[in-house]
């Protein structure tokens, strides 16, 4: 009914709304008296930790984009290696694992079959398991060493939202902690980025606020045969993510690709009028701004029609932007957080001028528990 989904039409788009919410929970209690963190079911000691020489994020669906950000944000924090693989392929190509490898396992639901079974691959090597669940009690976390519950409340759409971005956010939890007891990271720069964390759910907030100018934009655009999304760095996660969305929701074909890898030949898709998604990275000391931008440039200048999402005062971007939709300024590890909203919003609203059932997408399952 709709007041089980709080007025709006479908789960997914009460969830979508929720974000800032669900964000929030998953930040809830984190910080100790002293203002460290302290994630409370890790339990696995700081020796086992400081121990970790690598870690491997296993994950399916969106599950494996948020995993794909992990990697950005454990590396650059922590400097330990981090490999992102596919949980159905894991299993299956006789992986390197140790006792002092950490294996993290992302799922919303904790019971996708694929990721539980890459799960006990790897305790049979003895490597240490710490599962990122949305469910409490469900199969994964009962069977890692380790969890970090994300908090969202129970996720109904088939498509995940809220699930994704607190997946994200227990990701930088986790690259925080390690970082902490690792000793990799200063105090005072881990507390300034669980501050910037805390601020994420009014940024969400806000680009939530801009709903109306993405559906607009949905409707125009129902009836495109393919849409393409390009990023960069932890933005290029992001427009994987939002080419599964209209794949589920639309069944549009929809791609995404990192930006610098255009030239190699996804450019050549590039034709009058194919809408292209660009999350433009936030500008910075290094040239992941100028080369995002000098991308953008290529495909309008092919004919493209780009759809830009930018931090705010960004102007470098406007002469090349179609369509603009503003993002707070926040840091290019955590952009992820807003950059994916927009996206979700228009995979809903697409999906819905096109008649489909947005909460049950076609052929697909919440919780996939065969392999
Ligand atoms: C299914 C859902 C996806 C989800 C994936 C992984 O395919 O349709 O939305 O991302 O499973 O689910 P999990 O519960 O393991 O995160």
């Amino acid at each position: 009914s709709a007041a089980e989904k709080d007025g709006h039409d479908w789960f997914m788009r009460k969830e979508i709304f929720e974000q800032p919410r669900a964000v929030a929970d998953s930040l809830l209690g984190r910080r100790n008296a002293a203002g460290r963190l302290q994630l409370d079911e890790v339990r696995l000691s700081d020796e086992e930790l400081r121990d970790i020489d690598k870690v491997i994020v296993i994950a399916c669906g969106t599950s494996f984009y948020a995993g794909m950000v992990a990697k950005y944000a454990i590396e650059h924090w922590c400097r330990i290696p981090v490999e992102v693989e596919l949980a159905s392929e894991f299993r299956y190509r006789d992986p390197i694992l140790t006792r002092e490898t950490l294996v993290v396992a992302i799922s919303q639901s904790g019971e996708t079959a694929d990721t539980l079974q890459a799960i006990r691959h790897a305790r049979t090597q003895r490597s240490k398991v710490l599962a990122i669940c949305n469910s409490n009690g469900s199969t994964i976390p009962r069977e890692s060493d380790a969890v970090i519950y994300t908090h969202a409340g129970p996720e109904i759409g088939v498509a995940s939202t809220k699930g994704f971005l607190t997946q994200l956010v227990a990701c930088y939890l986790l690259g925080l902690y390690l970082a902490q007891v690792k000793g990799t990271r200063y105090n005072d720069e881990i507390a300034q980025v669980v501050d910037q964390l805390e601020q994420m759910p009014a940024h969400i907030e806000t680009v939530l606020g801009q709903a109306d100018q993405v559906y607009a934009l949905a409707r125009e655009f129902v009836g495109t045969p393919s849409v393409l999304f390009l990023g960069r760095h932890a933005g290029y996660p992001v427009a994987l993510e939002g080419a599964l969305k209209l794949k589920e929701l639309a069944y549009i074909h929809a791609e995404g690709f990192a930006a610098g890898e255009l030239k190699h030949g996804p450019i050549a898709l590039v034709d009058d009028g194919l809408p292209i998604w660009c999350v433009v990275p936030p500008r910075g000391r290094d040239q992941l701004h100028e080369k995002m931008v000098s991308g953008i440039q290529e495909v309008r200048a092919r004919g493209a029609r780009t759809i830009c999402l930018a931090e705010e005062g960004d102007t470098a971007i406007e002469p090349y932007a179609d369509e603009l939709i503003r993002l707070p300024k926040v840091p290019v590890l955590l952009q992820p957080l807003v950059a994916a909203v927009p996206l979700q919003l228009f995979a809903c609203e697409l999906a819905t001028l096109m008649g489909h059932d947005v909460d049950m997408p076609r052929n697909l399952a919440k919780s996939v528990t065969v392999e």
